[in-house]
């Protein structure tokens, strides 16, 4: 029985969203194509000398500040070092299960047809989606069993850290469940409101926020207690880091690339801040933010291993909001949100330019991708308001690779801006 509808090779822009009936009718229709591909057909293998040299290039200023600039006590280190050799097994846990659960997710048609390579054979493959969710239970693994090595049982961190949990569970169940019925994207924008209440509801750290020295006079305070407020604010942090990373996608490697940009950001941010710190709770929070990025890093790059340039799998919103969730709880509970603002530079300026089209004052299609001249295998921009057409458009045609790399450069430039700010600011603004 067909489950999903896939998109089809022959989209448009113009197309609007397809109903689950319309999409079955499609599957049918579809899989009399002769040059389909057989459903138990293996993938590509993982491309691993990509992953190798990325993987030295984000984690060796991480490993470097950690071990040698920094003296950071034994106890911080060691369920840090516990953490990443879990989250080294996860990795290769990740890249055996992804063509496994391949093969289980195209017997159920649940897949999708690559629209950047439209009117060449590639354009006409299946290929798995929704391989987020492998990404998504192995971390749920590493994360829980993890607490057996760390927290005392009585610890209050627990309570945070399993409320944290929930939330990315929830909201990995519900971008799933988009993915197999395919609600229409309004929906899918309210979705992350739902999956964020468990972190809502058991939260009991501070509600305080620090202003920031030049106001002080202003406001007369230096801490302002927010009470309510604040939880409304993670609330719409929470609902704004999951859509934001499913807005900026649609470009191979594009969503598990850019989310392995910032996790790896947050990594570096959190053992400088450990590192620079005498403060233990303030440390603790820090560390705990670190125990559940290492797996979303270490997960996310054996996703990438088969989701980049040319994509075997492709990730589905389970991944999308898995990651989005998981980004958004760590910087909540790690108390630095306005940091994490900056890390999602390149996705706040994606949700400006998209602000006509998501809320209704410009025409939205089903998909707004540029366009692909199979002739030339370049990319052109179009007018729909995404961050990927306005680099287009400012920046001439690029293929689908160059786009990506050229996009995750820009989000690591963003990073390096929100250290450099951290930097200049240090003293004067907080
Ligand atoms: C969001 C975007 C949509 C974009 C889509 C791409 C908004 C409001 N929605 O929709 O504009 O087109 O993501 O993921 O901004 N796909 C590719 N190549 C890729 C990744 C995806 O062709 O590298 C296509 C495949 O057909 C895949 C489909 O996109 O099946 C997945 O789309 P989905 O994640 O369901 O789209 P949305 O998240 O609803
Ligand atoms: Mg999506």
């Amino acid at each position: 029985m067909a489950r999903k509808r896939a998109s089809k090779p022959t989209t448009t822009t113009e197309d609007t969203i397809t109903t689950t009936k319309e999409a079955i009718l499609t599957n049918n229709k579809e899989t009399k194509r002769p040059q389909e591909t057989n459903n138990d057909q293996p993938i590509a293998p993982p491309k691993k000398g990509f992953i190798f040299k990325l993987s030295l290039l984000l984690i060796a200023p991480y490993f470097y500040l950690l071990f040698f600039h920094y003296q950071i006590q034994h106890d911080l280190i060691k369920p840090i070092l516990i953490n990443a050799g879990l989250s080294l097994v996860g990795f290769f846990l990740t890249v055996k299960m992804i063509p496994v659960a391949s093969k289980y997710v195209l017997r159920r048609n649940l897949f999708g047809y690559d629209i950047n390579k439209k009117g060449t054979p590639q354009g006409t493959v299946k290929v798995p989606e929704s391989l987020g969710i492998v990404v998504a239970v192995v971390f749920m693994v590493l994360t829980i069993v993890f607490q057996f090595f760390t927290f005392a049982p009585d610890s209050i961190w627990l309570v945070e850290y399993n409320a944290a949990l929930a939330s990315i569970c929830f909201m990995t169940l519900l971008g799933f469940i988009d993915d197999v019925l395919d609600v229409p994207w309004r929906v899918k924008l309210v979705l992350p409101s739902i999956a964020a209440l468990p972190l809502l509801m058991a939260y009991a750290g501070h509600t305080t926020i620090i202003i920031p020295k030049p106001l002080i006079p202003y406001v007369g305070l230096k801490l302002l207690d927010l009470g309510f407020i604040y939880k409304i604010y993670m609330w719409f942090l929470a609902i704004f880091c999951t859509n934001c990373i499913n807005i900026h996608a649609g470009i191979n490697g594009l969503e598990v690339g850019q989310t392995v940009v910032i996790a790896s950001a947050i990594l570096i941010h959190n053992v400088m801040q450990i590192g620079a710190s005498a403060d233990p709770e303030y440390q603790q929070a820090h560390a705990f933010s670190v125990y559940l990025v290492q797996p979303l890093l270490a997960t996310s790059m054996a996703l990438l291993s088969y989701n980049w340039y040319p994509s075997s799998v492709f990730v589905g919103d389970t991944y999308t909001y898995f990651a989005g969730m998981t980004m958004a709880v760590v910087g909540i509970l790690g108390h630095f949100s306005e940091t994490l603002l900056i890390f999602f530079l390149a996705q706040v300026l994606n949700f400006l330019l998209s602000v006509p089209q998501l809320f209704g004052f410009r025409h939205c299609p089903r998909h707004r991708l540029p366009r692909f001249d199979p002739q030339t295998g370049l990319l052109t921009g179009t007018d729909d308001g995404t961050l990927v057409n306005f680099y287009l458009r400012m920046f001439g045609r690029k293929s689908e690779n160059s786009l990506c790399v050229h996009l995750l450069l820009v989000q690591a430039l963003g990073c390096c801006i929100c250290f450099g700010l951290r930097y200049l600011l240090t003293g004067w603004y907080k």
